[in-house]
């Protein structure tokens, strides 16, 4: 055997491939801020990222997406990337402000052009898209008004989905409306990590519920827009487990799980908001006849990110949900410090398909990030990633052997990029990204996935 039958060989026994589906769609994820960079080309207009990351302090390195991966420039390499890895799928996120700069219009039609091109660009490659619609930028103008706390931005964003759908609908089936909302309302709006960085639970209450309507009245506008266009949601969920048996870490780990998991599942599949949620924040939603129907539109399909297990203790004087994370001593790590359980990804895999009944799920997004060091020649040899990789899609195997609706997995991410108030550091691309030179190199990451892809397809 060589070297690459052998290796093709181990990546064919670590995973179960036979139960992933014949038309599996093998894909990488990315989002516009964190790759595209040319934030003042082309009339693209200012988001809150651009805002947060340019205020000292706010990211670390203060590093900023100004130029990123220069993907809007670069974009046709990084297809032929895809294409290297043997890939036929790619989650891609637009812009919303270098689509409506102003959030609310008027067109730039240079911003659509630039879609128009990536999408025909990656059918040219065999690479089927799959568009998210919202991945944090929001169009600073928006924010200036009042942002995702005031229900007129969930209306603009739907126009804004509806416009996007219109443009490339006709070549886009796979549609996503949110991206990991909880970071939006949660980190953005109440911890103040992310954009606008915000330290204010009633705008993070009413950040979450505009965000929600927003997903579920985008979802009737991309219908309306795209017919045939197959629409989810993604969310980022957790495995919630107590720290210990005591009563206090019990109801700490149920809230915990009510505001990573509950929050966002539960009014989408038509269960309205947790009640208990709703007593522990104390705020009151600004709901409206009708929302909860809108919120709960029907969906083709959810998305799943999955990167760590939480095991949570009670923690009283805290903020909302007065429960905090804890580091378990001994158990692998990423370098973000994140615990690596690749067990939590087929348990929320099996949760989503029995608690909530979902008949077709895409892992969004799953992967790790070391500090990558090119070797003297330039290779980039990550072997943990690696293991992360298989450890993960081995779990969701076992998923869809058991029974999961499981139609796709995205690695994220295709390249390194601007993990947003990390900056450049924290490195999760399975194509390493010198920003100097903006030079790719596949890491033997990326080597190993494409092994993997070319084992199932030789099934
Ligand atoms: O980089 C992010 C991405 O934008 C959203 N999901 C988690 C990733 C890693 O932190």
């Amino acid at each position: 055997m060589t070297l690459s039958e052998t290796r093709f060989a181990a990546a064919h026994r670590a995973i179960d491939l036979a139960a992933l589906p014949r038309d599996f769609a093998w894909g990488t994820a990315t989002s516009a801020y964190q790759i595209e960079g040319a934030v003042d080309e082309d009339g693209r207009g200012p988001s809150i990222w651009d805002t947060f990351s340019h205020t000292p302090g706010a990211v670390d390195g203060g590093h900023n997406g100004d130029t990123a991966c220069d993907h809007y420039h670069r974009w046709q390499e990084d297809i032929d990337l895809m294409k290297e890895l043997g890939t036929n799928a790619y989650r891609l996120s637009v812009a919303w402000p270098r689509v409506l700069p102003g959030g609310d219009g008027p067109v730039n039609a240079k911003g659509l052009d630039f879609y128009d091109r990536l999408v025909d660009g990656l059918l040219a490659a065999g690479v089927t898209p799959s568009v998210t619609l919202y991945h944090w930028d929001l169009p600073q103008a928006l924010q200036d008004r009042g942002g995702w706390p005031e229900r007129a931005t969930a209306e603009h964003f739907a126009a804004y989905a509806g416009l996007v759908a219109g443009r490339l609908g006709d070549r886009v089936t796979e549609w996503a409306t949110l991206n990991e909302p909880l970071c939006s309302a949660w980190i953005g709006h109440l911890e103040g990590r992310m954009a606008p960085g915000w330290t204010d639970l009633t705008a993070a209450v009413r950040a979450s519920y505009h965000l929600l309507l927003g997903h579920g009245l985008a979802t009737s506008a991309v219908r309306a827009a795209a017919p045939g266009a197959r629409i989810g949601i993604v969310n980022n969920l957790s495995t919630v487990e107590p720290a210990t048996t005591s009563e206090a870490d019990r109801a700490a780990a149920h809230r915990m799980d009510g505001h990573v998991n509950r929050w966002w599942l539960d009014p989408v599949h038509g269960r309205g908001f947790p009640a208990d949620m709703r007593e522990v924040y104390g705020v009151d939603l600004p709901e409206r006849p009708g929302d909860p129907a809108t919120i709960a539109a029907p969906l083709d399909w959810i998305g799943l990110n999955y990167y760590f297990p939480q095991i949570v203790t009670a923690d009283p004087t805290g903020p909302a949900p007065h429960a905090r994370q804890i580091d378990r001593p001994g158990v692998p790590r990423t370098g973000m410090d994140w615990e690596v359980d690749a067990s939590g990804i087929e348990t929320l895999l099996m949760r989503l398909t029995e608690e909530y009944g979902a008949r077709r799920i895409h892992v969004t997004e799953n992967g790790s990030s070391y500090p990558d060091t090119p070797a003297p020649d330039g290779s980039v040899h990550d072997p943990e990633r690696a293991a992360y990789l298989t450890g993960h899609l081995a779990a969701c195997a076992r998923a869809a052997r058991r029974g999961a609706p499981l139609a796709g997995y995205y690695a994220w991410s295709l390249l390194d990029n601007f993990e947003w108030a990390y900056g450049y550091d924290k490195r999760f691309g399975l194509v390493h990204v010198d920003y100097e030179t903006q030079r790719r190199t596949v890491k033997s990451s990326g080597r190993h996935y494409a092994e993997v892809i070319a084992a199932h397809r030789a099934l």
